[in-house]
């Protein structure tokens, strides 16, 4: 049979930039002629959707781009119903073409899924980070994921200058005390400091790493960056920010540690009980990568222990988080629902960026070459 399935297994051979499958079943690239049944999975704004006009993102919004598929011949069911066997997104995973999932509300593209899935094509993500996807199966089974890149990458490093504000400031108890009634300047104030001075050092410096570090520029701090790549010597320059080819050594450092790399096989736990123990006692960590980077009891006991004097982020796992999850009831906190990628701003971005790939994909176009996380069955660089 022509459409036999590729072996789930993916030989880790880099080819280029991209891990390469064992032969692939191509899908097209393009849509077939007529009707491509897409499906999009978001969060549901329920009272706040009519409250702005430019609220996209949501299920009653659907990236605002309904009318015009309908208007093209081409269906689309939009959910936010995505966990479970019976929920709304499992009835048409069997017949859908293309889906589109956020990484605010992931619809979890599982190997078994994409099996189920003889139709799909395209899997498109409306922002950044595509790890709500098997992304290995994806590409053994031939198949297209593409995200937004670029779309909310100034609303993450903005957020990110936020929280380590928020952190270093030790602004969350003053906030309590305030809407409690209470005025105990002394149970802030001995632990509230100047960000000026402090040692920064960022986990991975592509695009919002490095607009983090432009923007913690003018705070006059020691900045620290690893990656696998070194940033440009005038990046470097502008920056001030200092490479260090080893994590391990870096780590230590550091006051605070910011988190802006991908979640890969490699990233999953990278934060577990012994590398936290390195690091300088009371140290402010904020990860709004994703939740996974961490071990999750690891940060828990830490944050009892003062070991890590402050976390804060906005990502989790799973998505979203169970009424349990221990981050909501540790100390020192500052965690949010998954939102800092999710302004406004760029919910205008990555709608449109979501927009412009499925005109391009009914056309038969190529997308922007570093939209591409699967394409012909490898896999992009940064997520090996
Ligand atoms: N919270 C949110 O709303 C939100 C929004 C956007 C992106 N994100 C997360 O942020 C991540 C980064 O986004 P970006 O646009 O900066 O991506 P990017 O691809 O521009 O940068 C990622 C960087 O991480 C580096 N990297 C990858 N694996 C590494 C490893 N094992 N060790 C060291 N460095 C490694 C890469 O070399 C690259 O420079 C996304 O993948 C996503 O998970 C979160």
């Amino acid at each position: 049979m022509a459409m036999k399935r590729a072996a789930a297994s993916v030989i880790r051979n880099v080819c280029g930039s991209r891990v390469v499958a064992p032969s692939p079943i191509s899908r097209p690239l393009h849509a077939s002629p007529g009707s491509t049944k897409i499906v999009g999975v978001f969060y549901k704004a329920n009272e706040y959707a009519s409250l702005n006009p430019n609220f996209l993102g949501c299920v009653e919004r659907g990236l605002g781009i309904g009318e015009w598929l309908q208007s093209q011949g081409h269906q689309y069911i939009v959910t936010d119903d995505k966990e479970g066997p019976n929920c709304e997104l499992e009835k048409h995973i069997p017949d859908l073409h293309v889906l589109i999932t956020t990484p605010f509300h992931p619809a979890y593209v599982t190997a078994e899924r994409i099996k189920k899935a003889k139709n799909l094509k395209l899997l498109l993500t409306a922002g950044i980070g595509s790890d709500h996807i098997d992304l290995q199966a994806a590409a053994a089974a031939g198949l297209t994921v593409a995200e937004v890149t670029g779309s909310n990458v100034v609303s993450v490093a903005e957020d990110e200058l936020m929280r380590i504000l928020i952190l270093v400031r030790n602004f969350l108890p003053g906030y309590h005390q305030v809407i409690n009634g209470d005025w105990n300047v002394a149970a802030i104030a001995y632990r509230a400091y100047d960000l000026e001075g402090k040692t920064v050092g960022t986990v991975g410096a592509g695009r919002i790493g490095k607009l983090l570090l432009q923007r913690l520029k003018p705070f006059n701090c020691n900045l620290l960056y690893h990656d696998r790549l070194k940033m440009s010597p005038e990046m470097e320059a502008q920056t001030g920010a200092k490479f260090e080819e080893d994590l391990d050594a870096m780590l230590p450092k550091c006051d605070i540690i910011v988190i802006n790399t991908p979640l890969t096989e490699k990233t999953r736990g990278m934060f577990n009980k012994e590398r936290i123990a390195k690091l300088k006692k009371g140290v402010l960590i904020v990860n709004n990568a994703r939740g996974a980077i961490m071990d999750t009891q690891a940060v828990v006991d830490a944050c009892s222990s003062g070991q890590i004097g402050g976390y804060g982020g906005d990502v989790w796992y799973p998505q979203p988080a169970p009424k349990d999850h221990p981050w909501r009831y540790m100390p020192n906190q500052a965690m949010t629902p998954h939102i800092s990628g999710t302004t406004i701003d760029a919910q205008l971005r990555y709608a449109a960026g979501v927009k412009d790939m499925l005109e391009r994909y009914f056309k038969g176009q190529d997308f922007p070459e570093d939209y591409y996380i699967v394409k012909d069955g490898k896999i992009a660089s940064q997520y090996l």
